[in-house]
């Protein structure tokens, strides 16, 4: 009896000592818990005409989160990334011109000039190596590279890093998309490839014409379409669906100036890349003038007029490069073939900037 009673005692006993261990031991987790990053997945929209497998070209290291992208948006116009707080990315790269600049070179802090037209960031979700010589690996790895660049954003790093840590209203905006307020350029980085993979340009009259819609382009623009499958010789490096086989080939751009700009040889150093430059997509193509690495052509009949001369002589001309002798009525129907690739518009809106 009075055993029994011990027992049922020291059962009771061992069971509010447990009870209270583990109201200590969660109480002590629950502190320890950090908050976590918001992994809502950023609901992509591909428009028609890009094809629907897109997983494959974002690394496992930085998953496509609503929070990133709209932290990456902020990031992308905000001018406080540049050493004077005067220059964003937008400045060069901006959303009513196609994502390109109006301009053979774009101004950067204190308006120096690049040397290099800025390229379209559209559809930079398909690719891989950035820049017009493919001297990054990867969108992260582009991102710091103007705000660093003396004549983009002509910041460094830390400068960067402390310019951004001191606008409080970007602490919540870090917090969701990282799970900590903590601002560091690889997180800056992150986040603008996030919000650069969503700025996508399709759905346009000739994605419509390929979806079965006939009427979608007109009937110059049908024979141009033609004319840049086989006289013209161009789907060989402008391959749909994005128009860019993504690799660096030399047409002659600037190849007949007194010191050429070498392009992919200043990454590989190998002969054969002197020259070349990476082909771009031509998707919004009437948009994003002027064109070529040097934004030496004003309009698109100017380029084809240069493509029909066989690009410019040099020692290094990409073997695809011929004269082509299009009439003037191809030149004019390919011309109306390009303005069709033009997207539907885009709903990207500057966003408040924090405070
Ligand atoms: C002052 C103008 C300027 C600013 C500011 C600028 N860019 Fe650029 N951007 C360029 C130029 C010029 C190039 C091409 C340079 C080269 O190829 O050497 C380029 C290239 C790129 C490319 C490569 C595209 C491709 O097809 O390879 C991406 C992506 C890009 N910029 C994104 C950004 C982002 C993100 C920012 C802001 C952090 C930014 N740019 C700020 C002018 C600018
Ligand atoms: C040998 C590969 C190759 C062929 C063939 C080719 N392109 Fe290109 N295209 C490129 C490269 C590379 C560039 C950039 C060259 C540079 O700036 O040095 C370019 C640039 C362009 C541009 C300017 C894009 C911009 O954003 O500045 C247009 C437009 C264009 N090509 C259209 C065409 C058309 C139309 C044809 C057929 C008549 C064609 N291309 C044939 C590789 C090629």
């Amino acid at each position: 009896m009075c055993q029994t009673k011990l027992r049922s005692a020291l059962v009771l006993l061992a069971l509010v000592v447990s009870l209270g261990l583990l109201v200590m031991l969660t109480g002590a987790c629950q502190k320890e818990i950090k908050p976590v990053a918001d992994l809502t997945p950023y609901p992509l929209q591909i428009p028609l005409g890009l094809g629907k497998g897109y997983a494959k070209w974002i690394p496992a290291d930085n998953p496509l989160t609503t929070a990133m992208v709209e932290l990456g948006k902020k990031l992308y116009f905000d001018p406080r990334l540049s050493a004077d707080g005067s220059v964003s990315c937008a400045r060069c790269h901006k959303p009513d011109h196609g994502f390109a600049d109006d301009t053979p070179f774009s101004d950067g802090v204190k308006g120096q000039l690049g040397d290099r037209n800025s390229p379209t960031v559209l559809n930079r979700l398909y690719s891989k190596a950035q820049f017009w010589d493919g001297r990054a690996a990867s969108l992260e790895a582009q991102a710091l590279g103007p705000v660093q660049n003396p004549v983009e954003m002509a910041s460094t790093l830390p400068a960067m890093v402390s310019a951004l840590d001191k606008i409080a209203g970007y602490k919540p905006d870090f917090e969701k998309a990282f799970g900590s307020a903590e601002i560091t350029a690889d997180r800056v980085a992150k986040a603008i490839a996030s919000f650069e993979r969503t700025v996508l340009s399709g759905n346009s009259a000739f994605d419509r014409f390929q979806a079965g819609d006939t009427s979608a382009i007109s009937e110059s623009a049908k024979r141009g379409f033609a004319v840049f499958m086989a006289k013209g010789n161009c789907a060989q490096c402008h391959p749909l669906p994005n128009f860019t086989d993504e690799e660096y080939h030399n047409l002659g751009v600037g190849m007949n100036k007194p010191n050429p700009d070498l392009g992919r040889y200043k990454v590989t150093k190998n002969e054969e890349d002197k020259g070349a430059f990476k082909t771009p997509t031509l998707r919004d193509i009437a948009n994003t003038y002027p064109y070529l690495h040097d934004g030496s052509e004003k309009t698109l009949l100017a380029v084809l007029e240069f493509y029909d001369r066989g690009g410019i002589r040099n020692p290094h001309l990409d073997e695809k490069m011929k004269p082509l002798k299009l009439t003037k009525k191809e030149q004019a129907d390919l011309v109306e073939f390009l303005k069709a690739l033009t997207g539907e518009p885009l709903k990207i809106t500057e966003p408040a900037l924090p405070k």
